[in-house]
């Protein structure tokens, strides 16, 4: 994935060029699709690892994921849009050959969309994210489970069950559970405990 590096397919990387590609590992059977940079991402040149991706972390290693080695992270998009604009459509398209490159290295069991711009870039589906979301969904023989966007759950961090905060957990439960059903996929128990506690 390198070569997303020289990329000038959309406005995008001529306007802020620091090109995020992924975390991760590569060989995780989980993928989690964001939708792109923000400040933080840009800085470090990794996705999902500003105030949003450090909750979907926590979400993650609440039910015994370790985002590092159980999943491989990306967004649909891979440059920041200016001041964290949605992307645009033709920026989705632009983009859209270097995520369909990663989802083919990576052959993903289970892909996770965080949000509804990854959910329409995927799956088409336009709006509906509340009632899409923690529903299983078949996508080109893969399995796919739309979630609710971190910032969102940033926006309402309230605790109580039935929130977004604990459905999303719930979704990823469900993600943990179906990966736990297949042998090549066994997720290993984290040693760390106290890693999956949420503050
Ligand atoms: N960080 C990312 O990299 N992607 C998102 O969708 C949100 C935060």
């Amino acid at each position: 994935m390198d070569a997303a590096n020289g990329c000038g397919s959309c406005d995008l990387p001529f306007t802020k060029p620091q090109v995020v590609v992924s975390r991760g590992n590569p060989q995780a059977c989980l993928m989690m699709i964001g939708e792109a940079p923000g400040a933080r991402e840009d800085e470090l040149g990794k996705p999902f690892v500003g105030r949003s991706g450090k909750l979907m972390d926590r979400l993650m290693e609440s039910v015994g994921l370790d985002p590092d080695v159980d999943a491989y992270i990306c967004n649909v998009v891979k440059c920041r849009p200016p001041k964290n604009r949605r992307p645009t459509l033709v920026e989705i398209a632009s983009c859209r050959p270097w995520l369909q490159q990663q989802i083919e290295l990576v052959d993903p069991y289970v892909i996770a969309l965080a949000g509804s711009t990854a959910v329409e870039a995927i799956l088409g589906i336009k709006g509906g994210i509340t009632k899409l979301r923690g529903q299983w969904q078949h996508w080109h023989g893969r399995l796919l489970m739309p979630l609710l966007h971190p910032a969102y759950l940033l926006r309402n961090p309230s605790p109580a069950d039935g929130a977004p905060i604990a459905l999303t957990r719930s979704d990823l439960n469900e993600v943990r559970h179906r990966l736990k059903q297949v042998d090549r996929c066994a997720v290993v128990p984290m040693l760390d405990s106290s890693r999956r506690r949420l503050p």
